[in-house]
């Protein structure tokens, strides 16, 4: 995929605060600190454009970016970090499964585990959401390159298994550009094209 210019759009607290224009849209899911960031600017070859929270887990905002003028990556807020109280757990996964419900330009949806841990109780529940709701998605685990050769064909096969899923598991790397490509052809595949 060939970026011509991409650029943060906004970020929403609330439904209302959508973009309304109906442009296929990509959505970002994972723990806090999976690297989701780090992806979103490895896909879209900028160093700092997906803003980095300096209070994890406590942004509660979906942070738009518009591509090519042609559609739209979601960066949700990382849900699982320890130091949020259950009250604002249960806030943040109605705002999420909102989005996941409602928002109708959503083609796929990008699930990132990491692929050095089994996923978390919050893994599988999201992931297990997503197919109940017939939801498009891919997953991948992160920071591949921690991991020998070996190892990453171990966990993928781990991973999946614990999530119980049909979808298949990509190891991708933001560091490296491992499975970078990959993820582009699902996400082109999923806009049609
Ligand atoms: P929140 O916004 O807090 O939910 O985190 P995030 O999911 O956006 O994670 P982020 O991209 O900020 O990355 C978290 C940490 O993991 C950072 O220290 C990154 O440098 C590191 N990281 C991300 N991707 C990779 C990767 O592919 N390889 C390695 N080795 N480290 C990575
Ligand atoms: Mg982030």
């Amino acid at each position: 995929m060939k970026i011509r210019d991409c650029e943060f759009e906004l970020g929403a607290v609330r439904p209302v605060q959508w973009p309304t224009d109906g442009l296929p849209e990509f959505a970002f899911l994972g723990r806090s600190n999976v690297g989701k960031s780090s992806l979103l600017n490895r896909l879209l070859n900028r160093k700092s454009l997906a803003r980095v929270s300096a209070n994890p887990g406590k942004t509660r905002e979906i942070n738009f970016y518009r591509i090519n003028e042609s559609f739209r990556f979601a960066d949700l807020p990382g849900y699982g970090y320890a130091q949020v109280s259950k009250q604002q757990r249960s806030q943040f996964l109605k705002m999420m499964d909102t989005y996941l419900l409602q928002r109708i330009p959503l083609s796929l949806v990008i699930q990132l585990v990491d692929i050095r841990h089994q996923p978390s109780a919050d893994d599988v529940e999201r992931h297990q959401r997503l197919l109940s709701l017939g939801r498009a998605v891919i997953v991948v685990a992160t920071k591949a390159d921690k991991l020998s050769k070996s190892r990453v064909q171990i966990s993928l096969r781990d991973i999946q298994e614990c999530l119980h899923t049909p979808v298949p598991v990509l190891p991708v790397s933001s560091m490296k550009g491992t499975g970078i490509d990959e993820l582009w052809s699902y996400i082109e595949q999923a806009m049609g094209g």
